[in-house]
């Protein structure tokens, strides 16, 4: 099964250079992300790590679905398998992986007092420190800056505001575009059954006053009106100003069809961000970012996400490993990533960095909606998040889908949600 696993990672390079030698040299595998431009951004900096500590560094790539990466990591780590020491996990997982994991602390040097207070929170699981911060996240909405003033529309603020606007500048764009042009879509997410339409889902909801599935006590709150107005909403997106297909999207299939110039709006990640800038982007110097809608008064918008490093109980080289996630979440590597492609930085101190600023403007202007970004339960639902999780998306997906209305698709969702507490959280 282990071995099957492996397989399906993709080997993204090999024994990557190293000089000059410890006395004994190690080689230590990391399972890096490869979202955008992450995976070549874990190789330069794992590279560098190598050739400064004289040790080898093997890289695997993952899928891009968060939800498919959990199912791999869970096979590997339930079969305690040697051959990952680091892993790259989401700001969702300590709850459901963090016993897998090494307490840090012994290698940090204090390094986390410098990180967000609340990411090393949410990564200390019965007071061990099981990965640290590699960058944050947080949902916002990426709109084409040049169709809004060719059509005189504002940035919209609402969720229905949102709507309008995708809808009328797709119909006339439509009706003035050459024959056989790829059409132009109002708005496009990540709508697949996995994590991403979780998250999606929940900047529906917790942005129209509808709370966040379970609150912080894991009662369960999502059977509500405004989650259910919220949901019937985003029903009616498909086919209209989304395309069908979005119900198969995650962020990159999202992000290739906005960066080709087809779509007005995108909810994505600030990684798109870099990419939509890059030199072969045809939407180059015509992308706006804001806070994703909202409808009522002073609700969050952005849902939190991000990904830390952590260190398998089952390396045969924890110290070395160690090392390694120290180098790479440090202040040197997160600003490069920053600078480079977009990530945002987990230590307030980057956020006030000129050269980060410059490349992205935006970290200065959307501040609160990183720092408000609405928290996923995985606190409330522990080593059950998944399953919440995976209910919600399930529910939604067939909402979106035409499969069930809103209302019968909430009751059915608590009904489910009060399965898998029933033992309690
Ligand atoms: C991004 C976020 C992560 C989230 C995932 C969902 O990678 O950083 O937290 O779970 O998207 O697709």
């Amino acid at each position: 099964m282990i071995r099957r696993c492996l397989a399906l990672l993709l080997t993204a390079g090999l024994g990557l250079a190293a000089a000059p030698r410890p006395a004994a040299a190690v080689e230590v595998t990391i399972s890096c992300g490869a979202l955008g431009q992450e995976l070549e951004l874990c190789r330069d900096g794992a590279q560098a790590w190598a050739r400064e500590s004289g040790h080898r560094v093997k890289i695997v790539s993952v899928p891009n679905s968060a939800s498919e990466r959990l199912a791999l990591y869970q096979m590997m780590l339930a079969g305690a398998a040697p051959q990952i020491d680091i892993y790259q996990i989401d700001v969702v997982w300590p709850g459901i992986l963090g016993h897998h994991f090494i307490d840090l602390r012994p290698y940090s040097h204090g390094a986390e007092a410098r990180h967000f207070p609340a990411i090393i929170a949410n990564n200390t699981v019965d007071g061990r420190l099981i990965a640290m911060p590699l960058y944050t996240d947080a949902g916002v909405l990426f709109y084409r800056r040049d169709l809004l003033e060719k059509h005189g529309r504002a940035v919209p603020a609402t969720w229905e505001a949102m709507t309008e606007t995708a809808a009328f500048i797709q119909q006339a764009e439509r009706a003035a575009a050459a024959p056989g042009a790829q059409p132009l879509w109002g708005y496009v997410f990540q709508g697949r059954a996995y994590e991403g339409l979780t998250v999606n889902a929940l900047e529906w909801v917790a942005s129209s006053g509808g709370g966040t599935i379970l609150d912080r006590d894991a009662r369960i709150t999502i059977d509500n009106p405004a989650a259910r107005a919220a949901l019937a909403r985003a029903g009616g997106w498909i086919g209209g100003i989304a395309p069908e297909g979005v119900l198969t999207y995650t962020e990159e299939e999202a992000r290739g069809l906005f960066q080709s110039g087809n779509a007005v709006f995108m909810r994505n990640w600030p990684y798109a961000w870099a990419l939509a800038e890059g030199a072969d982007s045809p939407v180059r110097g015509k992308v706006g970012i804001a806070p994703l809608p909202r409808e009522s008064g002073d609700a969050p918008t952005g849902v939190l996400g991000g990904w830390n490093l952590g260190v398998s109980r089952y390396s045969r080289h924890p110290a070395e490993a160690a090392a390694l996630v120290m180098y790479l979440t440090d202040a040197a590597e997160q600003k490069r990533r920053a600078v480079v492609a977009a990530y945002n930085p987990t230590l307030p101190a980057l956020y006030q960095d000129p050269e980060v600023l410059a490349a992205n403007p935006f970290f200065r202007t959307l501040l609160p909606t990183f720092s408000g970004a609405v928290a996923r339960p995985s606190l409330a639902a522990g080593g059950r998040y998944n399953r919440v999780s995976n209910a919600f998306w399930t529910r939604v997906h067939d909402v979106l889908a035409g499969r069930q209305a809103a209302d019968p698709a909430l009751d059915g969702l608590a009904q489910d949600l009060r399965r898998i507490g029933r033992r309690g959280w």
